[in-house]
């Protein structure tokens, strides 16, 4: 399939053929290739859990409202956003720019590089990521304002404008994931409809993380997608400017 194809392929499938399993290590695989999603600043602050078990994927069932994509899924995907994980992305990234910068950039660039990349990993982006009951965006965002009365800068900077940062990313690993199912022919319906303190229970997650989505996968069973797909004219959403 070429990529109209695979894009046209995948339908949000919500009853699934429980006589034909999937193969775990091609879900697996495609967890890999979601992994090339892009992620601000490169931050990478999510995580997959790939659940096969069948009682946890009884108990994500239940917490998926028992909607009928979550009950004859072979297996389902939970993708989890780790902004409480900032501390030890930046700090990976920082050393992984640092041999970077070694290995690729010209000798008389190299300190102001590395030099740039501690100021943005080692101080920016914790300052950026941390969380404080809503304070510490208060006074972000106060610094954005004053800065912002003389410069262009980055404005959402809120607890709440940097969670969102975090889900978007998160969403385009899921996108990338479900295109890479339905390249294999694998069907998948992305899941928002959960009670997420139910989800946390049944994955044994830290309090601090938070549900992006629940990927459902299987092979497609006759009425399995809900009709015609649905888009309003594609006039409505391009605009060239
Ligand atoms: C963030 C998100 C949440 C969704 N939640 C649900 C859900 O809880 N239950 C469901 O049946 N479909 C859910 N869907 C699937 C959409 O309804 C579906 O993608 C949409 O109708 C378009 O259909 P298509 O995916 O076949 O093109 C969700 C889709 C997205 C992107």
């Amino acid at each position: 399939m070429n990529l109209k194809d695979i894009l046209n392929y995948r339908r949000a499938v919500r009853l699934y053929d429980e006589t034909q399993p999937i193969e775990t290590e091609k879900v697996r695989e495609c967890l890999e290739f979601a992994q090339l999603a892009p992620t601000s600043s490169n931050m990478q602050l999510w995580e997959a859990y790939h659940v096969t078990d069948k009682s946890v994927l009884a108990k994500l069932t239940e917490a998926c409202l028992s909607q009928s994509a979550a009950k004859t899924a072979q297996q389902m995907v939970v993708f989890v956003t780790r902004q409480d994980l900032y501390k030890e992305r930046a700090k990976a990234i920082l050393e992984f720019e640092k041999g970077n910068v070694q290995r690729n950039s010209p000798s008389e660039r190299q300190a102001k590089r590395i030099k740039d990349r501690e100021t943005y990993y080692g101080k920016l982006m914790p300052f950026l990521y941390r969380r404080c009951f809503g304070l510490l965006g208060w006074v972000r965002k106060i610094m954005v304002l004053s800065i912002g009365l003389f410069r262009p800068i980055v404005r959402q900077v809120s607890e709440a404008e940097v969670r969102t940062v975090v889900h978007k990313s998160c969403a385009l690993a899921v996108q990338t994931f479900m295109i890479a199912m339905a390249e294999k022919q694998y069907d998948t319906c992305p899941l928002e409809g959960f009670d997420s303190k139910l989800v946390k229970k049944a994955l044994k997650l830290p309090s601090d993380t938070e549900i992006n989505m629940i990927i459902t996968c299987g092979i497609r069973k006759e009425g399995g997608i809900w009709g015609e797909r649905f888009r309003v004219p594609f006039e409505e959403i391009y605009h060239q400017v």
